[in-house]
Parts: C-alpha cells; sequence; structure tokens
C-alpha cells in the first residue's frame, strides 16, 4: 500500500523506524538485526489491525563516508548509491516489508534538514562560535578533552578540530530532558539505557556544534553555505522528512509523527535519546513515544563491526538456510536488550532444534496423517463421551475396545485447548513487549507439548481389541487438535517466520496469509472439512555440512573482499577492542558480553551445593567434546577444546559406569533466591525427573523448554537448595568463569538414547 493510500485508512497508526545506516559499510548481520527486528514488529502491528509505517534508510553525509568514498576512488555520490543499494537490495532479497526509504542525499531530506536549521536558528537556539576540541570521525562524534584524547565509543585516536561553526544550545535543555525522562518512564528502553542516558546529562549538557567546515560532503547551512549541518542532526532529521516535514504537503508528517518507536542499537542511544529530543524541543515538535535501544550481535566475543572485520554477511545465511532461518535465530537466541552471540553452530542447532524438529516435523507430520487416514480433509472432532454414552461404556486402560484412548484423546486436545488459550496470551503480551525470544519460548512450548501428545495417542496405531469406531474417533479428535494447534501456532509466528508460515497456511487449506485475519487466535476456528492444499516440506533438516559451507563462503568473502577489507582497517588505525554502549565519558573496560556477566554475588554467597555442581559440569567438559557430533575447533569454545586432558586415564569399563542419556526437557524454571540455578524436569522417554542445574545465568528457563540435552542418568540423587536433583546435565565449561555450553546434537537423537 503505498503511503498515499493509507491516508484515507481510519486505522490506527503505528510509525516505526531503524537506523539509517551509514554507507562507509556494507550490510552485514548487525544491520539485518536491527531492520529483522523491525519487519517483524511492522507485521505484527499490520496484523493486529494497525496503519504501520516502517521506516529504513542510509545515512550517506558527512567525513567518514567522504573520506571511504576517496579511498574507494569514487564520488561520494557514486560510493553513497552503490552501497545504499546493496542495503536495499538485501532488505527486498529478504522480502522486509519497510514502507519507504530514505537516503539522505535525496532533495526532500535536503529541504527538511535545512527547514529544521533554520527553524531552529528563527527560535534563537543557535549561534555562532568557534569549536577547538576533539572529533571521532569514526563516530561523527565531539569528545571532550585534550589532543590525543581516544574516542569514548570506539576508542580511536580523536582528531583535533578548530573551526567556526554554529552551536545548538543544548545546555538549554538540561533540565527539561531530565524532567521529560522522569514523567515519561518508557520513553527510553530497557531500563539499562534509561539509566545510562539520564546519567549521562545529569553530568551537564554542554552546547553542541552542529556545522562544519573543514569538508564539503554534507547539507549546507542555509545562507552560509561554507559550512555543512552536522551529519547527526542531519540524520536524525530523516525520521521526520522521510513524512514531508519541511515540505509543502505535511499530511503524512501530521499522519504519523510523532514515531512509536525508534529502534536502535544501544552504542547511538545519546543521538537519539538526548541530541534528537532537545532538537525537537526547541523546534517545538512532539517527541517520538519510544526509543528503544537493542544489545550487540556479536562474533567471536566481540561486538559484530566491519572495522573490527568479525562480521558475517545475511547473503551466507540466507544462500544456506533462507530467510527465515536467520529471522527465527535472531529474534530466538537472543534476548532483545541483551548482547547476544552469534555462530554458525547455534544457528544450525537452533534451526534444526526448533524449525526442523519442532514445527517444521509437527506440520509435517501431522498434515501427513490427516491425508492419509481422513483424504486429506481436516476431520469432525468426536464427541467420545456422546459416543460412551450411547454404547452405555465406561472408559477405563482395560477397556478391550479400546476407547479409553478416544477419550484419552478427547481429554487431552481439551487440555490442548486450554494451554492454547493461556500461551497465547502469553505470546501476545510478550511479543508487545518485543520481548520476541520469550514469545517464540512459548511457541516452541507448545510445539513440543503438542508433539509429545501426538506420540503418546499414537493415532497411527490400531492397538488389539481397539474397534474401527474408537480408532476414528482417536484419530479425528486428536489430528483436528493438532491440525488447529498448528493454525494458531502459525499465526503467531508469521511475524517472525513469514515464508514458512505462509507455506503452512496453504497446506492447511486457509489459502492466502497475507489476506487472512491473523488476530482470530480462538480455538476452534479452523472449520472441519477444509480440505488441505498440497504438501512440501517447511524447513528440511540442516545437516552438519551446513556450518562448514557457511564458513567456507564467510571465509572465501574475506579472502577475495580485497578493497573493501583493506579500507575497512585503512579507515581509521587501531581499534582497541573497547567499545561499550554508552555515553561514558572514560575509555571503557573491555567489552564483557551481557547475558553472561557476574550476577554481582560473591562466590561465598552460593551455596557449596552450586560450587559443587559447577565442579562437575567443569569435569564433564572433555567428556562431552569428545561425544560432541561437530567437528572441533569452534571459535566459541576454544578453552574447552584446546584443554589438555589433565585426569589419570581410566579404561572402557570404567567410562562404561558412566550412564549419559538424551532427555528433552519438558519443564524449566528459575530457582528462588539461588541466581544460578534452574529446576527442569526431563524426560527421558521411560522416565521423567527433576534435575537442578547450575545453568541459570547461560540459559534463561523459556530457551530450555523442548530442547535436547544430554544427563548423567545414574548419579546418586542429591540435594541442592533443598530440592532434590536426580541427574545431572552435561555441558562444557567455557572460559575463565567457566559459562555452562549444553551438549547437543546436529543429528535428532531419541530421547532416552544412551550415549557410549
Ligand atoms: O550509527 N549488533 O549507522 P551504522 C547489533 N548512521 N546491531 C548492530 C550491530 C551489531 N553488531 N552492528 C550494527 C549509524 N548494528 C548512524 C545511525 S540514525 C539517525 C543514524 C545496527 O551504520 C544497530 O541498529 O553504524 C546500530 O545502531 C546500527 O546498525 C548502526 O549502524
Ligand atoms: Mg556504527
Amino acid at each position: 500500500m503505498s503511503i498515499q493510500e493509507k491516508k484515507q485508512d481510519p486505522k490506527p497508526t503505528f510509525y516505526l523506524t531503524t537506523p539509517i545506516y551509514y554507507v562507509n559499510a556494507r550490510p552485514h548481520l548487525g544491520h539485518t538485526y536491527t531492520t529483522v527486528a523491525a519487519d517483524a514488529v511492522a507485521r505484527w502491528k499490520r496484523m493486529r489491525g494497525f496503519d504501520v509505517l516502517f521506516l529504513t534508510g542510509t545515512d550517506e553525509h558527512g567525513q567518514k563516508i567522504e573520506r571511504s568514498a576517496a579511498k574507494a576512488g569514487k564520488t561520494p555520490q557514486e560510493f553513497a548509491a552503490e552501497v545504499s543499494s546493496e542495503f536495499r537490495g538485501l532488505w527486498d532479497r529478504m522480502g522486509l516489508t519497510y514502507d519507504d526509504y530514505i537516503r539522505t542525499t535525496e532533495p526532500r531530506h535536503k529541504r527538511g534538514v535545512q527547514h529544521l536549521f533554520s527553524e531552529l536558528r528563527k527560535r534563537g537556539f543557535i549561534y555562532k562560535g568557534t569549536y577547538s576540541g576533539q572529533y571521532c570521525v569514526w563516530d561523527e562524534l565531539y569528545v571532550e578533552g585534550s589532543p590525543g584524547t581516544p574516542c569514548p565509543d570506539c576508542g580511536r585516536i580523536t582528531e583535533t578540530v578548530s573551526e567556526e561553526n554554529y552551536f545548538f544550545k543544548l545546555s538549554a535543555f538540561e533540565r527539561k530532558l531530565l524532567e521529560y525522562y522522569e514523567q515519561h518512564p518508557d520513553f527510553i528502553r530497557p531500563e539499562a539505557r534509561r539509566n545510562e542516558v539520564m546519567a549521562f546529562v545529569q553530568g551537564g549538557l554542554r552546547d553542541l556544534s552542529i556545522s562544519r567546515t573543514s569538508f564539503n560532503w554534507g547539507i549546507p547551512v542555509p545562507g552560509d553555505e561554507k559550512h555543512v549541518i552536522y551529519v547527526w542532526m542531519d540524520a536524525l532529521a530523516n525520521y521526520i522528512t522521510a513524512l514531508g516535514y519541511g515540505s509543502k504537503d505535511c499530511a503524512n508528517f501530521n499522519q504519523y509523527w510523532p514515531a512509536d518507536v525508534h529502534l536502535i542499537g544501544k552504542e547511538i542511544s545519546r543521538f537519539h535519546c538526548v541530541y534528537w529530543p532537545a532538537f525537537l524541543m526547541a523546534a517545538g515538535l512532539p517527541l517520538p513515544k519510544s526509543i528503544v535501544a537493542h544489545g550487540w550481535l556479536l562474533f567471536e566475543q566481540s561486538k559484530m563491526s566491519k572495522s573490527r572485520g568479525n562480521i558475517v554477511r545475511a547473503e551466507t545465511v540466507l544462500d544456506v538456510l533462507g530467510a527465515d532461518a536467520l529471522r527465527y535465530f535472531l529474534l530466538r537466541e537472543v534476548t532483545f536488550g541483551q548482547d547476544g552471540s552469534f555462530s554458525f553452530d547455534a544457528l544450525v542447532q537452533r534451526y534444526n532444534a526448533d524449525l526442523a524438529n519442532g514445527y517444521g516435523n509437527l506440520v509435517s507430520r501431522t498434515l501427513a496423517m490427516i491425508v492419509k487416514y481422513f483424504d486429506g480433509v481436516v476431520p469432525e472432532p468426536a464427541d467420545v463421551q456422546g459416543l460412551l454414552n450411547n454404547l452405555g461404556l465406561t472408559p477405563g486402560p482395560d477397556d478391550p475396545d479400546g476407547w479409553w484412548r478416544a477419550a484419552a484423546s478427547e481429554t487431552l486436545a481439551d487440555s490442548i485447548a486450554n494451554e492454547f488459550a493461556i500461551h497465547t496470551d502469553k505470546f501476545v503480551e510478550f511479543f508487545g513487549m518485543l520481548d520476541f525470544s520469550r514469545a517464540l519460548g512459548t511457541a516452541q512450548w507448545l510445539i513440543a507439548n503438542i508433539d509429545s501428545v501426538l506420540t503418546e495417542i499414537a493415532p497411527w496405531k490400531q492397538p488389539q481389541g481397539f474397534s474401527d469406531d474408537a480408532q476414528l474417533a482417536t484419530r479425528a479428535t486428536i489430528l483436528y487438535g493438532a491440525a488447529e494447534a498448528i493454525r494458531i501456532i502459525t499465526a503467531l509466528v508469521y511475524p517472525v517466520i513469514p515464508d514458512a508460515a505462509a507455506k503452512v497456511w496453504q497446506q492447511l487449506g486457509l489459502g492466502d496469509i497475507t489476506q487472512a485475519d491473523l488476530k482470530d487466535l480462538q480455538w476452534g476456528g479452523l472449520k472441519p472439512g477444509t480440505k488441505l492444499g498440497e504438501l512440501g516440506p517447511v524447513f528440511p533438516r540442516a545437516e552438519k555440512e551446513a556450518i562448514e559451507r557457511m564458513q567456507n563462503m564467510e571465509e572465501d568473502r574475506v579472502a577475495t573482499a580485497t578493497g573493501e577489507a583493506q579500507s575497512a582497517t585503512a579507515d581509521q588505525d587501531a581499534v582497541p577492542n573497547s567499545k561499550i554502549s554508552g555515553p561514558a565519558e572514560q575509555p571503557p573496560p573491555p567489552h564483557v558480553p551481557e547475558p553472561f556477566s557476574a550476577t554481582g554475588l560473591s562466590p561465598e554467597q552460593e551455596a557449596d551445593a552450586v560450587a559443587q555442581q559447577a565442579a562437575a559440569n567443569r569435569q564433564v567438559g572433555p567428556v562431552s567434546a569428545v561425544f560432541d557430533p561437530l567437528p572441533p575447533p569452534q571459535p566459541l569454545v576454544g578453552p574447552v577444546t584446546s584443554a589438555v586432558p589433565r585426569e589419570p586415564k581410566i579404561s572402557i569399563e570404567d567410562f562404561a559406569k558412566v550412564e549419559l542419556r538424551v532427555a528433552i526437557v519438558r519443564v524449566a524454571e528459575r530457582v528462588p533466591k539461588a541466581d544460578r540455578l534452574l529446576r527442569l524436569e526431563v524426560d527421558l522417554g521411560y522416565e521423567q525427573r527433576q534435575i537442578v542445574a547450575g545453568i541459570a545465568e547461560a540459559y534463561t528457563p523459556e530457551s530450555l523448554i523442548g530442547r535436547k540435552v544430554v544427563i548423567v542418568a545414574n548419579l546418586a540423587p542429591r540435594k541442592l537448595r533443598g530440592l532434590e536433583s536426580n541427574g545431572m546435565i552435561v555441558a562444557a565449561s567455557v572460559g575463565e568463569k567457566g559459562k555452562p555450553v549444553l551438549a547437543g546434537f546436529l543429528e535428532d537423537a531419541e530421547i532416552g538414547a544412551r550415549l557410549k
């Protein structure tokens, strides 16, 4: 729908933006992460009846781009146009549903920025002065300090600038901003970013230089063309210039501004939460409703960025596993707001566990059974109680007619329906909070449950003495339940895995998902009698070599990307690995990935039992490495794979005493007052048991539910925090802190299977 058409639309509006990306670097997974998250939100909001405007684009001016272009032997215009179209091409290839794409070199933008500048000048917030101080070209940031001071954000040595500039009276907004933050607790999310920003402003705001004279690549100051407008003022204004701000047609501006969400990476919080609101206040414009800063995608343990050379291209993953796999991974694996690691192993593992063996497998087994037993038509669930009453039967396991199975299937279908009501609400709540990972964890939990119900009822079996009527009632009831569950899950996950969801929707016989009302999540919406569409695989299993293929593709790219790779490092020389998020004024300490950071508890504060568990985990580290079917060495487990065995050798008989088995986690929850402990209920197929594991710092409970793990099944039971722990989860212990990394399989391993 074009923006023009939208104007007629009476629906509530939702205006969502991503940062506009610098064109000095080609898109990598870090940019993809933000844009995919925004796309999922946009789809989610559209599906819930909003008139969404989703904006993305590229930031093309400034000294950094001018220099990168010169290095590439191109004019800034040529260079910017090339890279900008790469961004756009990637988003199109991924099917991202942005409504508008702004380039800061467009006339509509230039006009808007100049208008903003003039407004601020007219209102008395701009004056001329001289800036003498430090500037970081990489971050396009003015830095306080003497010559030689490193940039507080990226650690590069700043350049000394002494120029006549225009200044913006930022200092006049210190109190107003603080008041605004106080009065609007949701303006900056998450809390950690809000606190950082508030601390920065409380530290005092100095007036901000908003023009430069020593280079040309930018938007000229109206009436004083030797100045170009500071690139951050230029860039931030994109959020309103895209709506026609500064032009005669302000209909879109009136309709969509203020933005509902500016989605950003945490390192640009200061610009969005301090400078941008101050500019808007000065111009007398409303402020965006919220700024949501997510964490960093880490690769090989530091922030994925061109300057570190540790980037991965989205294209590599798209070629091998497809867009949905990438979208799912980014939103499921990384807790939104926190940093999270990317690795090809984790990607493939997550893909196989949740998509191939989880969702995809549930869909294919359910629909294949409907084809086999009901000719591809969704059956009507049976009224088992009615049938039983007619026959005068009481169901029970001894019932020779097998009606107990049918009755059980009805009871289970009922309980599935109840679970759905609860979990659908949870999914909606989590997604609404942009807690994608928990929302998807909920969906995964439902999938695992339906799967185990199917396995339990086994509608494909016809046990001895089981009448045809009873068999039919069982199958119809349970298969209807599974198909309806799939419909609801598919509607929920559509914003995250739109291609797969569209396929499944067709296969369910429901037609084009983009035309469907996906808000209707009531149980029973699937009409019996619906003829299934043509079946086909949704998420084929990824084989082990998928990892290698992707790794090789990335290696080849690095080897062949001569020009680019060199200009990346030549741009600015030393790049200390010290980038942190906030507006810190001191060179920050080395970055520690957030999800795994220490809790702040001293070791003494932890119960002995926890220490024992950790020690036990460390001991089994090498064991899991030996039995892991993955080829070592993997970058993230360096300390484990390089560990030389220090234990005395044991005989095979000794090893045989250890009963290692595959189990699936059914229940996972935190243990109150024990930061490191999770209480798990794992299913071995032949029995269910409780295990208390010291892995809470590395895994959220939701991420474990439905996941297959390796346990030591014959460990003597012991008590941890008053809870009986019956067995132990096998994990590698990684790094100095001994972060647990659970053992797992690339191929599907049946639960209960023994490792030997
Ligand atoms: O800052 N992890 O552009 P930029 C997560 N032009 N997100 C990442 C990431 C990573 N490793 N790497 C990049 C600019 N991003 C300015 C913005 S807005 C008015 C101007 C994402 O090309 C994340 O959204 O450096 C981050 O904020 C953005 O890309 C920075 O892109
Ligand atoms: Mg950046």
